[in-house]
């Protein structure tokens, strides 16, 4: 195993897209940024200079930071954020794990600009469990403002009221056919006949469930979240923010240009954004210069294509790669995750957007809870967060009006290698969205899923604790139920939230905090000396 070295330069700089030019904060000048190359057991150190006015975080998401914390990222969860003129040294090894991740600022809107991908190759001399590729591409989908980011975010917050929808989606940068502009077309996926390649998608988008699929082509999906899968075949994939999916592509049509596309899953019925951002895939030889394949995407309520996509994902399993589930639970937890409105003086109308779980809307400390927790310094949270409702109710009906949530920085502490398994509820209010539920520090067995009221006495039978999915971000479907389980063996604080930007700020947060555990290798490491300070 090798050390890597990056350095990412936050810096501002001028860009252009839907005919408009404007200055996003970017790493290294770069929209996208880098990708961070690494094997499985490298020490990557990443030093990140903020070079802009924003105070600025970097989380490596999916990462699992075993005894790191100090280097996961998360503004005020982990760290304080690294201020104008400050840098900031992420120190960490990558233990266990192999395949596709993101990386992204982690503190206000600044990941619409601020994310790329990361790429971790198994260890050398050890193969992919699937034929070798010919090449690798790593394709980003993000979401671009015209205007500015901050400013469409801190309008919202004044307002009370839900922010714009971004102008357009993005596939590694660009648009494609939805711009009218000369940067049509969009990127360009060059292919020769009879190769397979293998395409690394990362959802970076900040509040869109991204459908993907190109024309006349199937794609054999072989990871997710940085864990292998049992590959099979399908024409479209869905990938929610902050999950990552690789799939195999068999370049066996010989000639022409193909359309690549990503199109929204069940946006909100009070957005207005469905634009579908475009690329090209074009075998090599080909002339003509626009995509002349073109392919039907599906409609943004289709549940059907979402929940077959979503049920045929299978841990690999083998024996190299074992699931291993949890087969007893320590904590049984249910967390309800809901929208709301609650009063407020200075906005709109005198209510505001809300969102919690189990009716707690998390609010941010002022110095990171890590610190807290590493140095105990009191009054900065407290650990006694509900492990289930406080009042039980017809969870996908009309909720009673004497479930206002409140505030607070409350954690839920679990004991060193304790199971969890914890059954997330929607409550399905306002809007017909999955929540795509993000957990720091773990990878978690997605066990099972329902529609409706979750069902304590029937549900579990039906769980797969032989092969579920092991990812670190899954979509709760609106009014349903997701069940994870995982092993508490990473001590720290980790932050669990909706990796949909807009409900993560409203509120639909919480963390858990771990213990040390009694042995040599079973405790959170002092923090680095350049930790930035509140
Ligand atoms: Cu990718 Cu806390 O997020």
């Amino acid at each position: 195993c090798r050390i890597r070295h990056y350095k990412f330069n936050v810096v501002m700089r001028n860009t252009t897209r839907l005919c408009s030019t404007k200055p996003i904060v970017t790493v290294n000048g770069r929209f996208p940024g880098p990708t961070l190359y690494a094997r499985e057991d490298d020490t990557v150190l990443v030093k990140v200079v903020n070079h802009v006015k924003y105070n600025i975080s970097i989380h490596w998401h999916g990462i699992r930071q075993l005894r790191t914390g100090w280097a996961d990222g998360p503004a005020y969860i982990t760290q304080c954020p690294i201020q104008p003129g400050q840098s900031f040294v992420y120190n960490f090894t990558i233990t266990g794990q192999r395949g596709t991740l993101l990386w992204h600022a982690h503190i206000l809107w600044l990941r619409a600009t601020l994310h790329g991908g990361i790429v971790i190759l198994p260890k050398l001399g050890v193969p992919y469990p699937f034929p070798t590729p010919h090449k690798e591409v790593v394709v980003i989908l993000g979401e671009w403002w015209k205007s500015d980011v901050e400013a469409v975010i801190n309008e919202a917050t004044k307002s009370g009221l839900a922010p714009n929808v971004s102008d357009a989606h993005t596939i590694n940068g660009h648009p494609g056919l939805a711009s009218n502009c000369l940067s049509r077309g969009g990127f360009k996926i060059p292919v020769e006949p009879g190769n397979t390649y293998m395409l690394r998608i990362i959802n970076a988008a900040m509040n869109e469930e991204l459908f993907f699929k190109i024309a006349g082509h199937q794609l054999t999906v072989v990871e997710v979240d940085a864990t292998y899968v049992k590959p099979f075949k399908t024409h479209t994939i869905l990938v929610a923010p902050g999950q990552t999916t690789n799939v195999l592509l068999t370049a066996s049509l010989g000639t022409g240009k193909y359309l690549v596309a990503a199109s929204t899953f069940m946006d909100s019925p009070i957005t207005i954004d469905n634009t579908t951002a475009t690329a090209t895939l074009a075998y090599s030889g080909t002339l003509s210069t626009t995509a002349t394949k073109l392919t039907k995407t599906p409609p943004k309520n289709a549940t059907p294509i979402a929940t077959t996509f979503t049920n045929a994902l299978r841990s690999l399993n083998s024996k190299l790669y074992p699931a291993k589930v949890p087969l007893t639970i320590d904590h049984s937890l249910f967390f309800t995750i809901g929208l709301g409105v609650n009063p407020c003086s200075t906005c709109v109308n005198g209510s505001r957007v809300v969102a919690d779980i189990n009716n707690v809307t998390f609010v941010m400390p002022k110095i990171s809870l890590l610190q807290a927790h590493f140095f105990n310094i009191s009054g900065v949270f407290t650990d006694d967060f509900p492990g289930k409702p406080l009042i039980a109710y017809n969870y996908t009906g009309t909720q009673p009006t004497n479930l206002r949530t409140m505030k607070g920085t409350r954690l839920y502490r679990l004991a060193y290698n304790s199971t969890v398994q914890l059954v997330l509820q929607d409550t399905g209010m306002i809007t017909p969205e999955n929540h795509p539920i993000h957990l720091h520090g773990f990878n978690f067995f997605v066990v099972g899923r329902g529609v409706g009221n979750y069902n304590p006495k029937k549900d579990p039978k039906t769980f797969n604790l032989v092969d579920p999915v092991e990812r670190n971000t899954i979509g709760v479907p609106s009014g349903g139920w997701t069940a994870i389980r995982f092993r508490a063996d990473n001590p720290g604080v980790w932050f669990m939230h909706c990796h949909l930007e807009v409900h993560t700020t409203w509120g639909l947060k919480m963390a858990f905090v771990v213990d040390n555990g009694k042995g040599p290798n079973e405790s959170l490491l002092p923090p680095p000396t350049d930790l930035p300070k509140c």
